[in-house]
């Protein structure tokens, strides 16, 4: 086991950080009382190229609109990509939708015999009218792909291998530029064991990429034993891109009722810290393009992103919250505080990951244990 050295860890970073950033220089800009970080403000005006590369997809800007509900319809669509963002990823298709699609039509194709009303009953009622949900959403494509200015991403949810995942294969066709594929599994079954888990993933992954040519996300759960090499194995078989992480929606209860309530809520901001933390564990560690989802509400929260190594930076909450042109915002915000230190994207992209170079489960540890001494410090009576 190697020795735990907090010194050796912080003159890493620091190396990295001067050797990776901007010479010798960039340590300096980035210390809050620097003298050259009042030069840098001063000196606002210069614009920066905020152009990013996204699983080989050109964008103009990393700021995201994720899998959420504004981009339901057309005009919803326009709306996002009017007000800013680099790059649409649409509400997800889920499997059961398309399996009970699948089930009604086979049923309709054998009306009279008994297994239409059981093969219905295997999956949940889809959220709305259970006919021609598929073929709305290929609409919805094809409608919106060539009437925005940024790439459409369309978004497949499932947790099992099958027939259903060659609607990748459809959503491309429809326009899609790309595949967000989100795998919500949850092990309700406490006997599976990890492996399983992971090979899962896997799997769907393998199915989607070999239906498809366009780049293909996954969007993960932050629930696995090893995140760090399940991210490399899924980075082995091809994901373009890693999106980090799924937020789970875990039920409440509800006292007055004795009942078991759906969770919901819109993230906050502190929610960022988890995948903030693995894009920078993962920064410069895999091919894959790195998308943050979680816990964005200000300029700055999109900033931590990018220092942290993220290539896009996505986000539901602050669109829902604050309107689509939010965006124009945020974009606004993070060109003026890259300008304000006359730092390029692509320099400040990662500036703040763990260094290449340092031992990233000690740099994790000294992380923490630094954190509890503070906190022992601040609460000690
Ligand atoms: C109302 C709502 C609907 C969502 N629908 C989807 C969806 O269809 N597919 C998906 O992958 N994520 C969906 N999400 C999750 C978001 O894409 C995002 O990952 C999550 O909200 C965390 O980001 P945020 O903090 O910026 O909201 C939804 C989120 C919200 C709030």
């Amino acid at each position: 086991m190697s020795k735990f050295d907090p010194e050796a860890l912080r003159a890493a970073a620091e190396s990295h950080r001067q050797k990776t950033a901007m010479g010798s220089s960039a340590t300096d800009q980035l210390a809050p009382n620097g003298s050259q970080v009042v030069e840098a403000e001063r000196n606002q005006s210069r614009p920066v190229d905020l152009r990013t590369r996204y699983m080989g997809l050109w964008l103009r800007n990393p700021v995201v609109a994720s899998a959420g509900p504004l981009s339901q319809t057309v005009d919803g669509i326009k709306s996002l990509a009017a007000g800013g963002v680099g790059a649409v990823v649409m509400y997800s298709l889920f499997e059961e939708q398309i399996r009970h699609e699948a089930a009604r039509e086979t049923a309709l194709a054998e009306q009279g015999t008994e297994s239409f009303a059981e093969a219905l009953s295997y999956f949940p009622t889809a959220p709305s009218n259970d006919s021609g949900l598929t073929r709305t959403y290929l609409e919805l494509i094809e409608k919106a792909a060539p009437v925005i200015d940024v790439p459409l991403i369309a978004s497949l949810n499932g947790s099992t291998t099958g027939e259903w995942t060659q609607n990748a294969r459809r959503m491309q066709d429809a326009g899609a530029a790309a595949i967000e594929l989100n795998v919500y599994y949850v092990p309700g079954d406490i006997t599976t064991a990890a492996r399983e888990v992971e090979q899962r993933y896997l799997d769907i992954l393998d199915d989607v990429k070999s239906r498809v040519g366009v780049p293909v996300a996954m969007k993960l759960s932050p629930y696995l034993s090893s995140f760090g090499k399940m991210a490399q194995a899924l980075d082995a078989a091809g994901a373009d891109g890693l999106v980090l992480f799924n937020r789970y929606l875990q039920p409440d209860i509800d006292l007055d009722q004795m009942a078991v309530l759906p969770g919901f809520g819109l993230s906050t901001q502190e929610e960022a810290k988890l995948p903030r933390s693995w894009i920078s564990a993962l920064y410069g560690r895999v091919n894959a393009s790195l998308a943050a989802t979680t816990g964005v509400e200000t300029v700055e929260d999109v900033v931590k992103y990018l220092l942290a190594g993220a290539d896009v930076v996505m986000t539901t909450a602050a669109l829902v919250r604050h309107g689509s042109d939010y965006a124009g915002q945020l974009v606004d915000g993070v060109q003026s505080w890259l300008s304000r230190r006359q730092l390029d994207l692509s320099r400040a992209r990662g500036l703040l990951a763990v260094p290449s170079n340092a031992d990233a489960t000690q740099y994790a540890r000294s992380g923490y244990i630094s954190g509890l001494e503070r906190a022992k410090k601040i609460y000690a009576r």
